[in-house]
């Protein structure tokens, strides 16, 4: 990630090798660059008037060598209208800025973004925002590909201008946020966008335990030690898979000891080909973006711990294939679990919440303040909320409400679905305890009746992203790929619950 820093001071003294300001729509500038027109005032205001540059959000115009300054560029970022700016927007337009200027052969840029009026937001959430902006936007995953260009001269530094001195504490403090959350992100973003043949169980216990800190404590468990423990559901998913399963604890106590942890449940299926219930071919690739649940546990734990937080964490991760050997679990079998429910398996498809299951028991049994799950579990909750939205349902209306305003804050958005007490009456089996399917309707809440019975009385929050954890057309803040959905919502949750 590229270096950001802060500093207050007149646009016109900059020496780097781009000034940017924001211009916008009716061609107004902020006041950096009303102080700008006034020491070079033919330029600016020429150019205005002569170019078709109105402040269109998004668009980038460069002036050279500008009279009374000594960068040789400015650049205008249009915008668009400001009573219409929100963090998104200036996350958005941090992204856009940053990605053109990166091949633009400026190193050094100093950027005048928060400036701008955003309805209801502080400077430091600005600050925090352009910060998030710029490193979620240039990351980028091309480690194979071989004849990748080159860029001598790519984007090295940006200097996030505020107004004044005073300020600066605020500003550093929250781009040292935005840079834990970024790294974060961008972390779970690798983890998803790695290959199955890459990213299997044993990788990602190998990525957890090389997660330092010292007051985090990584356990990995491998099949011998998972036979042991009883985590019977997740070795039944394992069955058609040559690769071993793992079973990962993380433990982080940064916060007062005897304070009971949130508990952060990641569903790590590093490919799921459905097993004997074979999914069909198209798009089958996609699902080696399965594990995209652990890898936002990874993440928050990545950006928990890079920021030393004063909370305590507990972080569950089960993670297999879901393939087809000979050996597969198949339709019609009865697995039993770590909690003793037995489980009739009408589809082995539905298997995530197979092995969620048994993590899900572990951590209440470790009685945690509060578990929230993250899981890509249901195709049925693409179909629902598309990629604009995560699927929140659980037990804790006080969760809930928590993950809903962090989930506005963030823009990494949640959409509450309900968990009335008959949709439980669809996994009811006549032959076991429960079925991993309740039949077409309601596939989503269906999936979450079926997590609930693991978790006891805990306070529960379960998080379906598999319509947001990855996005193959991109988004404004992140390329095609592994979107890191649920690490900035919950990072952020974490540090707000916490005051
Ligand atoms: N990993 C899938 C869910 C999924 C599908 C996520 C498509 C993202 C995109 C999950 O394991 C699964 O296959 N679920 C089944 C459950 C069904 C068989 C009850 C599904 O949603 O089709
Ligand atoms: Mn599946
Ligand atoms: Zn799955």
């Amino acid at each position: 990630m590229i270096e950001i820093s802060v500093k207050a001071g007149s646009a016109h003294k900059q020496r780097d090798d781009a000034v940017v300001l924001p211009l916008l729509e009716g061609r107004k500038l902020t006041e950096s660059g009303r102080e700008l027109q006034a020491v070079s005032e033919k330029a600016i205001k020429a150019f205005l008037r002569k170019f078709d540059h109105s402040g269109e959000f998004g668009a980038l115009h460069t002036l050279y060598d500008l009279e009374g300054t000594y960068t040789q560029r400015v650049e205008l970022a249009g915008a668009g209208d400001e009573k219409k700016l929100t963090l998104q927007k200036l996350r958005a337009l941090s992204s856009k800025t940053a990605r053109k200027l990166e091949t633009s052969g400026a190193r050094d840029i100093s950027l005048y973004f928060p400036e701008l009026n955003v309805k209801g937001a502080s400077l430091a959430e600005k600050v925090q925002a352009v910060a998030e902006g710029i490193w979620l936007g240039l990351y980028t995953f091309d480690k194979y590909q071989t004849k990748k260009k080159e860029n001598k001269r790519a984007l090295r530094s940006v200097t996030i201008m505020i107004q004044s001195r005073r300020d600066l504490d605020a500003a550093e403090a929250a781009v040292e946020v935005a840079k834990a959350v970024s790294s974060g992100t961008n972390f779970a973003r690798d983890l998803g966008n790695e290959p199955g043949n890459v990213c299997t169980p044993e990788f990602l216990g190998d990525q957890a335990a090389a997660l330092k800190h010292k007051k985090l404590k990584v356990t990995v468990m491998n099949r011998k030690a998972i036979e042991k423990a009883g985590f019977t559901a997740l070795l039944a998913v394992n069955q058609g898979s040559a690769k071993e399963p793992r079973f990962i604890v993380l433990e982080y106590n940064g916060g007062k000891k005897g304070d009971a942890p949130v508990a952060l449940v990641g569903k790590g299926l590093t490919f799921d080909a459905g097993g004997i219930s074979i999914k069909p071919a198209a798009a089958m690739d996609e699902m080696k973006f399965d594990m995209c649940g652990s890898a936002a546990v990874l993440g928050i734990f990545k950006a928990v711990t890079e920021m030393s937080l004063p909370i305590n964490l507990l972080g569950v991760i089960p993670s297999t294939e879901n393939l087809l050997g000979g050996a597969a679990y198949k339709p019609g079998d009865i697995v039993t679990s770590y909690k003793g429910i037995n489980i009739e398996v009408l589809n082995t498809d539905a298997e995530g919440r197979v092995i969620l299951c048994d993590a899900l028991a572990y951590a209440a049994e470790k009685k945690p303040a509060e578990i929230i799950d993250f899981a890509t579990l249901t195709g049925a909750c693409v179909i629902a909320l598309g990629s604009q939205a995560t699927g929140l349902l659980g037990t804790s209306k006080k969760v809930k409400a928590g993950l809903k305003k962090s989930g506005e804050h963030t823009h990494d958005r949640v959409w509450e679905l309900p968990m009335f007490d008959e949709y439980q009456e669809q996994i009811d089996s006549k032959i076991a305890d429960i079925k991993n399917t309740g039949g077409r309707e309601a596939g989503t809440i269906t999936a979450a009746c079926f997590l609930s019975r693991f978790v006891d009385d805990i306070p529960w929050a379960h998080l379906d992203i598999a319509g947001t954890a990855w996005n193959m057309k991109g988004t404004d803040i992140s390329p095609t790929g592994g979107t890191g959905a649920g690490v900035r919502l919950v990072v952020d949750y974490l540090m707000k619950r916490n005051g």
